[in-house]
């Protein structure tokens, strides 16, 4: 495309300063930025600036009035569940995986910025015996579960893992997954795919330049899975696999629980088609949003969008009233998600306020010392008013939940706390399973032997540990290598 027509385009939409720089770029740098431009929907940009700018300028209201907590006919929680109901549901779950009807979406697509890592955030080691990574664990979690489902069902099925990444984290999660042989799964089961991103705004809907040949631009936020799923090409993968429950969650939750069973035969035997896990809120004052209804919509209503006294409200026995702390971990049906490309351009946009670096009128890059512009993003919640059953499964948070956000100097959702409450919670798998372990005795159990704390009776019963930092490890595992735990005991 010639100069003069993209001029003439980008005048059509008020962009046209984005060529301001042409005649001063050399001739690889006008490709790189006609590319980049010829992928722009400059007529949904400009929507999609002017509505941004308007749920800005919303003050966050105080909801209190609209606001009710999810009724108890959508909700159970797994710590009041009889051990019998646990195991329905678990077994619907293994039936579906040996079915080859189970994938999970990991979002993996954030910059771990907090955390001050200059890698993608499943590749982080937070210091466990064994020294595995966000993603080997997850992965390992993975093998042994199609494992158990193959026990259980004498049928071999297999789990998909959809992996979202953005620009930055795609290439090295993938070479990482390939350097460590996919972790011990197929290939052909894992499907890196890439979110997208939104343009960089100026108070006034101009698109800014971050260089004279490249737009300023951020990823779309997790909420950007709903596209991503469509364009590149994954709402048809998962029909060809016959995927029909996808169990979407974060990177960072080292407890997390993937293709959980008792999710999936939870939501499956309730029919529902969109669901999320929650945790009770630790206080009042926990800076987690809260999974509710307004005006009969499920969402996550943000903490800052509640009163102290909405907060502060607890039920006759004495449980705080919004308690169901949301922790980006998700359900969807393959149908649900299917529906969502169709009204996912209407998503909510959540703007901020940022300093962003960018090339001023005279062509000098600035870094800017007050915000100057907006960022955009969607954020995978969004889509909970859409769902037409809409249910929550509490879980332990010792179980289940501990995020990792900062780094270590922050004292919280850090590697240091990360690491504890992994070992904390094998040391109860241990004890559960007879075996004798004192709390300041770290002892990890590999994934490989135990998805949450089954097979370890023979290892550990009447067993005491007194060697620290000791993995515990499947058979497999001590025959590559050797160390701590070599046959599989201390
Ligand atoms: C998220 C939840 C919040 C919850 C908290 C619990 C959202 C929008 N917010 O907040 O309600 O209480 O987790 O830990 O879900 N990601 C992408 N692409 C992006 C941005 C993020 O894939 O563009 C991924 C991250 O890699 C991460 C997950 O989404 O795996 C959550 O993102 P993060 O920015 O960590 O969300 P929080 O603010 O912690």
């Amino acid at each position: 495309m010639s100069y003069e027509d993209l001029f003439t385009q980008l005048k059509c939409h008020g962009q046209e300063h984005l060529i301001k720089y042409w005649p001063d770029i050399s001739e690889n740098e006008r490709e790189q930025l006609a590319g980049e431009l010829r992928k722009i929907d400059f007529v949904e940009m400009n929507e999609i600036f002017h509505r941004g700018m308007e749920s800005s300028k919303v003050i966050a209201e105080k909801l209190d009035d609209d606001l009710k907590p999810i009724p108890q006919s959508h909700y159970e929680a797994v710590p009041s569940l009889s051990r019998e109901k646990i195991e329905e549901y678990e077994n619907i779950g293994f039936r579906e995986i040996s079915e080859g009807k189970v994938g999970v979406l990991l979002l993996a697509g954030g910059q771990a910025t907090r955390l001050g890592f200059g890698h993608p955030k499943g590749m982080y080691n937070v210091g466990l015996p064994s020294h595995k990574t966000l993603f080997q664990i997850q992965a390992e979690r993975i093998v042994r579960l199609q494992k158990i489902a193959e026990e259980k069902t004498g049928k071999e099925g297999k789990i998909t893992w959809y992996i979202m990444t953005s620009e930055h984290t795609m290439a090295p999660t993938a070479e990482f997954f390939k350097d460590h042989s996919f972790f011990g799964l197929e290939e052909e089961n894992i499907v890196f795919f890439e979110q997208g991103r939104l343009p960089c705004f100026d108070f006034n809907g101009k698109i800014l330049l971050d260089e004279k040949y490249q737009l300023a631009s951020a990823p779309d936020g997790n909420g950007g899975l709903y596209r991503a799923l469509k364009t590149q090409g994954m709402l048809d993968d998962i029909s060809r696999r016959g995927v029909e429950h996808l169990h979407a969650h974060s990177v960072d939750n080292i407890l997390i629980k993937v293709a959980d069973p008792v999710f999936i035969g939870y939501c499956l035997s309730r029919n529902a088609d969109c669901a999320a896990k929650v945790v009770q809120k630790s206080s009042p004052s926990e800076a987690v949003g809260v999974v509710c209804r307004v005006n009969g919509h499920y969402k996550v209503v943000e903490y800052s969008e509640l009163s102290d006294e909405a907060a502060e409200r607890r039920n006759p026995d004495g449980r705080l009233t919004f308690s169901a702390g949301n922790i980006c971990n998700h359900y969807f049906s393959s149908e649900f998600l299917k529906k969502i490309s169709n009204f996912e351009s209407k998503l909510k946009l959540h703007v901020a306020k940022k300093k962003i670096p960018y090339v001023d009128d005279n062509g000098v890059r600035k870094k800017p010392t007050e915000p100057n512009g907006i960022k955009m993003e969607k954020f995978i919640f969004d889509v909970f008013e859409f769902a037409e059953k809409f249910i929550c499964l509490e879980v332990a948070r010792d179980v289940e939940f501990s995020a990792l956000k900062n780094a270590d100097s922050a004292g919280k959702d850090c590697p240091l706390t990360a690491r504890q409450d992994l070992l904390r919670l094998h040391r109860k798998y241990i004890r559960e399973a007879g075996g004798i372990v004192k709390d300041d005795v770290d002892v990890e159990i590999s994934p490989l032997l135990s998805y949450g704390g089954e097979n370890i009776d023979d290892l550990v019963k009447n067993e005491v540990f007194t060697i620290s930092p000791f993995h515990l490890k499947s058979m497999e595992e001590s025959a590559t290598n050797g160390v701590n735990g070599a046959n599989g005991k201390h």
